[in-house]
C-alpha cells in the first residue's frame, strides 16, 4: 500500500458492469455536501484500517461494473480532489478476475454543458453487434436539474475501453413537468423487449412514494416515458439505483437482462435515499402491461428483504456470460466521521462481489462470494468435532487473523432451550433486537458464532452469532454483527473513530429441521462481510479498532448459550493481498 501524497482521495465506486452505478448521492437530507472540504487533497493516506483484499481506490471516495471481451469494468463515482463526497467523476478500474484491478484513468468526467455539475450513476448495457454504451446522469445546473446522457467508447479495439465519448446529441433523456427533475437519476442497465423496444427505468419520487419511471426506444436514442411506472411503492421516499433483472427458477445460471420466460423470475432492488438503505422484491414482470407486480408474499417497502442488513449501498448487478452468473456488487461507506475520513485520506470500499441465485424456496435470493476470491486463500487452519459449552471461548490460531476467509458449521442436539420470542419484539427490526440480546446476553440455543476483529482481551471485537427463538410453532434465527464493542476509540482520538457502531442484525429464513447452520465471515482490517446459512442472510460491518490490528487481532468461536454447540468443521485462511490492486 502507498502512501503518496498525491491527488486521490474520496472514491465511491460506482459499479458498472451492466449498469453501472450505483452510489449515486443525491441530494436528500442523509447527503450532505461539504464544500468546504471537498477538495481537499490528503496529505498523506493512513494505513491503519485500509482494506487488504477489497477494491478501494488508492485514496479518496470511492462506488459500478460491465463485462466486456474478457475484461470486467468497474466504473465508480470518484472525488478525485478529496476524501469527502463531491467533483464527482466515473473513476475506470479493469480486472480479468475481478480481484486484481488495474487503474485507468476516469472515463466519464464533466465537460459538457450536459454534464457540467456532475456525472453521477447509471449504467452500461452491451447492444447488438457487441458495442457497449454507458447511460448516466448528468447535472445541468446548480439546482441539481437531472437529465439522462450516454457515452460510448471510443475506440472498440482498445481492450480496456478507456476513452469515453459522449455525443452531442445528448442528453437522451430529459424530465417532463410531471417529473421532479431533482429527484430523477440512476438509469438501468437496458432491456429489450419482444416488440424490439430497448426500456430502461430510473428512479425518483412523487412526495414519498419511490417511483421506479419506465421509458422506451426503439434506436436507444429516443426516449418515450411509458404511461404508467414500471413500479411504485408508497411511503418508501425517493429511490435511487433501481436494478431490475432476470433470476432462473431452476438453475442457478445467471440470466441476461432482456430474459423472460416461464422459467424466470424479477427481481427489483431500490435503494432508499432517505436511510440509505435497500430492499427488494421477488415477482413477476407482466410484459404486456410492461409492468412489474411483487409477489403476493412480498413486502414492498422499509421492511423488505434485503441484499445485506449492514453497511451495503448503491449496489448493482451485471450478466456476466463467461461464467453464466449473475454478479451483485455493493458499496460501503466508512461508518467514521467525515474529519476522520479527511485525515486518513480515503472513505469507501467496494464489497466483494457475489454471485446471487434464486433460493430453491423461491421466497428470496442467496449469495456467495465470487469463487475468484478463493484465489487468495493462503495458509489454512481448520478445527472439527469440538464442542463448544456454555461459556466457551476457543481461539482460532495461526492465520491472519485481521484479514482472513472463515467458513464454520455448527450443529447441536436439540432445539428445546431456544428463548421464547417475546411477541411485543418488533419482528423487522433485528437490529434492536441484537441490541437488546447482543453476544453478552446468555441464551438457550445461541449467541454462538464468530468473534472476529478482537484484541487479546476482548476490550474490541466485532462478534459474528447466531440465536433462535422459538415463536408459537416456529424458530426464528438471528444473525447479528455486532460493532457496538468493536472499537475503544471514542469518535475523537486521532487513529480511529466510532460514530456509527450499530448492532446490525438480520432473520435467517432457514430450516432447523437438520440441527445445523453455516456462516462465513470474510475479515479485512475494516470491514467484516458475513454470510448465514449459505448467504441467506448477509451483514456487512466497518469497523475501526485500536488495538485489534495488524497481528494483534484475534479470531475466536464462542458459545454464550446453554444449549452446548459443535462446530463440525472450521475452515479459516490467510488471505492474501491481490498482486494487483488499483496500481
Ligand atoms: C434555481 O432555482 C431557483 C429557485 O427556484 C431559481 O430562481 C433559479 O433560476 C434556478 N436556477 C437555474 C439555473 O435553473
Ligand atoms: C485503437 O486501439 C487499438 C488497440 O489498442 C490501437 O492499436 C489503435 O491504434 C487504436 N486506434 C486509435 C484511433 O486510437
Ligand atoms: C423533489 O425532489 C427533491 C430531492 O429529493 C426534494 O428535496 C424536493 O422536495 C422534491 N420536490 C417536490 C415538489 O416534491
Ligand atoms: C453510512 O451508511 C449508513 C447506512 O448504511 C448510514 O446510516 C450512515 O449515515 C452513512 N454514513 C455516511 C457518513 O454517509
Ligand atoms: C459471553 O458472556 C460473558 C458473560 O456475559 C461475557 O463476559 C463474554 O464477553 C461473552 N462473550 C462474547 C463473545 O461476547
Ligand atoms: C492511538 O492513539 C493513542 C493516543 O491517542 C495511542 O496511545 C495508540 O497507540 C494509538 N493506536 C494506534 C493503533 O495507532
Amino acid at each position: 500500500m502507498e502512501s503518496s501524497g498525491s491527488k486521490f482521495l474520496w472514491a465511491l465506486p460506482i459499479f458498472l458492469l451492466c449498469s453501472l452505478t450505483l452510489f449515486n448521492n443525491g441530494v436528500e437530507a442523509s447527503h450532505k455536501v461539504y464544500s468546504h472540504l471537498q477538495s481537499l487533497p490528503a496529505v498523506n493516506v493512513r494505513e491503519v484500517h485500509r482494506t487488504g483484499y477489497h477494491f478501494q481506490p488508492t485514496q479518496h471516495w470511492i462506488n459500478g461494473p460491465m463485462y466486456y471481451n474478457g475484461i470486467y469494468h468497474l466504473f465508480y463515482q470518484y472525488n478525485p480532489k478529496g476524501a469527502v463526497w463531491g467533483n464527482i467523476v466515473w473513476a475506470h478500474s479493469v480486472s480479468k478476475d475481478l480481484i486484481n484491478w488495474k487503474r485507468l484513468d476516469p472515463a466519464i468526467y464533466p465537460s459538457k454543458p450536459f454534464d457540467q455539475y456532475g456525472c453521477w450513476s447509471g449504467s452500461a448495457t452491451i447492444l447488438p453487434g457487441n458495442k457497449p454504451i454507458i447511460l448516466y446522469t448528468g447535472i445541468i445546473d446548480k439546482n441539481n436539474t437531472q437529465v439522462q446522457n450516454y457515452a460510448v467508447p471510443a475506440n472498440l479495439s482498445d481492450p480496456y475501453l478507456r476513452e469515453w465519448i459522449k455525443p452531442d446529441n445528448n442528453p437522451l433523456v430529459v424530465a417532463d413537468e410531471s417529473i421532479n427533475k431533482t429527484a430523477f437519476r440512476d438509469p438501468t442497465t437496458a432491456w429489450f423487449g419482444r416488440d424490439g423496444h430497448w426500456r430502461i427505468s430510473l428512479g425518483g419520487r412523487r412526495k414519498h412514494r419511490g417511483i421506479a419511471y419506465l421509458y422506451r426506444s426503439r434506436d436507444f436514442m429516443h426516449w418515450v416515458k411509458a404511461k404508467h411506472a414500471l413500479h411504485t411503492a408508497a411511503g418508501t421516499g425517493n429511490w435511487e439505483c433501481p436494478d431490475f433483472y432476470p433470476i432462473s427458477v431452476s438453475s442457478r445460471n445467471g440470466l441476461d437482462t432482456s430474459a423472460i420466460g416461464s422459467d424466470v423470475k424479477h427481481v427489483l432492488k431500490v435503494s432508499l435515499d432517505v436511510t440509505r438503505y435497500e430492499y427488494y422484491t421477488l415477482g413477476t414482470y407482466d410484459t404486456k402491461r410492461d409492468r412489474y407486480i411483487p409477489d403476493k408474499d412480498m413486502i414492498d417497502g422499509w421492511n423488505g428483504l434485503r441484499y445485506d442488513y449492514g453497511n451495503f449501498y448503491a449496489s448493482k448487478s451485471f450478466f456476466d456470460p463467461s461464467k453464466n452468473r449473475r454478479v451483485l456488487w455493493g458499496w460501503a461507506n466508512e461508518s467514521d466521521t467525515t474529519e476522520i475520513d479527511v485525515r486518513k485520506g480515503w472513505a469507501g470500499i467496494q464489497l466483494i462481489p457475489r454471485t446471487i441465485v434464486l433460493d430453491p424456496n423461491g421466497k428470496q435470493l442467496i449469495q456467495w462470494p465470487v469463487e475468484e476470491l478463493e484465489t487468495l486463500r493462503g495458509n489454512l487452519v481448520k478445527l472439527s468435532e469440538k464442542e463448544l459449552v456454555r461459556g466457551d471461548l476457543v481461539e482460532i490460531k495461526g492465520i491472519t487473523a485481521a484479514q482472513a476467509d472463515v467458513e464454520v458449521s455448527f450443529s447441536f442436539d436439540s432445539l428445546e432451550k431456544a428463548e421464547p420470542f417475546d411477541p411485543t419484539w418488533d419482528r423487522y427490526d433485528a437490529q434492536r433486537l441484537c441490541g437488546l440480546k447482543d453476544s453478552t446476553v446468555e441464551g438457550g440455543l445461541g449467541p454462538f458464532g464468530l468473534v472476529t476483529l478482537a484484541s487479546e482481551k476482548l476490550q474490541e471485537y466485532t462478534p459474528v452469532f447466531f440465536r433462535v427463538f422459538k415463536d408459537q410453532d416456529r424458530h426464528l434465527v438471528l444473525l447479528c454483527s455486532d460493532a457496538s464493542r468493536s472499537t475503544l476509540a471514542d469518535g475523537t482520538s486521532k487513529n480511529g473513530s466510532a460514530a456509527y457502531r450499530p448492532s446490525f442484525a438480520g432473520f435467517v429464513d432457514v430450516d432447523l429441521s437438520e440441527k445445523k447452520i453455516s456462516l462465513r465471515s470474510l475479515i479485512d482490517h475494516s470491514v467484516v462481510e458475513s454470510f448465514g446459512a449459505g448467504g441467506k442472510t448477509c451483514i456487512t460491518s466497518r469497523v475501526y479498532p485500536t488495538l485489534a490490528i495488524y497481528d494483534n487481532a484475534h479470531l475466536f468461536v464462542f458459545n454464550n448459550g446453554t444449549e452446548p454447540v459443535k462446530i463440525d468443521s472450521l475452515n479459516a485462511w490467510s488471505m492474501r493481498k491481490p498482486v494487483l490492486m488499483n496500481r
